[in-house]
């Protein structure tokens, strides 16, 4: 993948998601959607930075009517994440997905770690599944934050560039290798709440919609401490995504703010369990 490449890998993927929601949608489910302009802006400028840092882990695949498919991924020290994957609709299930995840397994040689978030597409978890990831069942929580049930929170406070490197700290205690440059990019379009005290530290991202995106602690007293000051300064309208069993302490909370409790896709991972207390990003994790 080239430079070049960000606006057509997005609609690519954007079709792909799109079609998929429509395929697996439930009953009781949300009626699913395009990305809206503002997620499109956000989409490509996340995928800018993929190909920036590990050009050898974005590939697309193309045929002469265009492009067919694409894959973002990186690595972050000893790990490697998959950030996107997807084959056009209509081009689905006809062996050009494996071919592009296997380029960008290989930018991940050496690694120690591995993580993705998949969908609950069939073809994506035989894929994952084949490739020697485990699956780990992911949970969310969604509705209006009952404001009556928010704590008072004490020892929080906006963080800035001066914690990278508490929160890359952080990030290898809890998934075994730092954000790096994944931080300058999440701190330049998102919120940052830092707890740090003598009995433990933590951080939190609040994304474009003031849903909490990511957050890592030490301990989780600190973590649920941050999870209350996300959903405090967040919309009232919210979702915690990624919630994998071993992060029953976001249940706890979710349930004492009257969210509901859904299940969606699988945390793959290879060589680790999953992090805790942690809560994952779909594309950065
Ligand atoms: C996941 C995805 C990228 C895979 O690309 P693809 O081109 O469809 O994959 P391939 O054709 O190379 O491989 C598909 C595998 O699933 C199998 N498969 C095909 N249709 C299937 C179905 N309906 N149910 C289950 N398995 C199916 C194929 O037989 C093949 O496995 P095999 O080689 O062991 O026989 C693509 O399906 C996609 O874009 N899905 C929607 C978006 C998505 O979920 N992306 C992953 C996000 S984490």
């Amino acid at each position: 993948m080239r430079p070049e490449d960000v606006p057509e890998a997005e609609r690519v993927s954007d079709e792909g998601f799109f079609e998929l929601d429509t395929r697996m949608r439930r009953q009781s489910g949300p009626v699913p959607r395009r990305r809206s302009p503002e997620h499109r802006a956000v989409w490509m400028e996340r995928t800018r930075h993929f190909v920036r840092i590990d050009p050898g882990g974005c590939w697309v695949a193309e045929d002469e009517t265009g492009m067919v498919g694409m894959v973002t991924s990186f690595r972050r020290e000893t790990l490697w994440c998959l950030a996107t994957y997807a084959v056009r609709p209509g081009r689905q299930g006809r062996g050009i997905g494996k071919p592009l995840l296997a380029a960008a397994l290989s930018h991940g040689r050496g690694a120690l770690r591995w993580m993705l978030a998949a969908s609950s597409d069939p073809r994506a978890v035989r894929i994952y599944h084949q490739a020697g990831f485990e699956l780990h069942p992911q949970m969310y929580l969604t509705g209006n934050v009952d404001r009556t049930a928010i704590p008072v929170i004490e020892k929080v406070r906006e963080g800035s560039a001066s914690d990278l490197e508490l929160m890359d700290s952080l990030d290898r205690r809890t998934r075994g290798a730092g954000h790096g440059p994944d931080h300058q990019l999440m701190l330049s379009t998102w919120r940052l709440l830092v707890s740090d005290t003598t009995t433990g530290s933590g951080y939190a991202y609040l994304d474009e919609r003031g849903r909490p995106a990511l957050l890592a602690a030490s301990n989780r007293r600190t973590a649920s401490r941050l999870l209350w000051a996300a959903l405090a300064e967040g919309a009232a309208e919210t979702t915690i995504g990624h919630v994998t069993g071993a992060n029953q302490w976001v249940l706890d909370i979710g349930f004492a703010a009257r969210l509901e409790l859904h299940q969606e896709g699988f945390l793959g991972l290879r060589g680790m369990k999953p992090p805790a207390p942690y809560v994952h990003n779909g594309a950065l994790l």
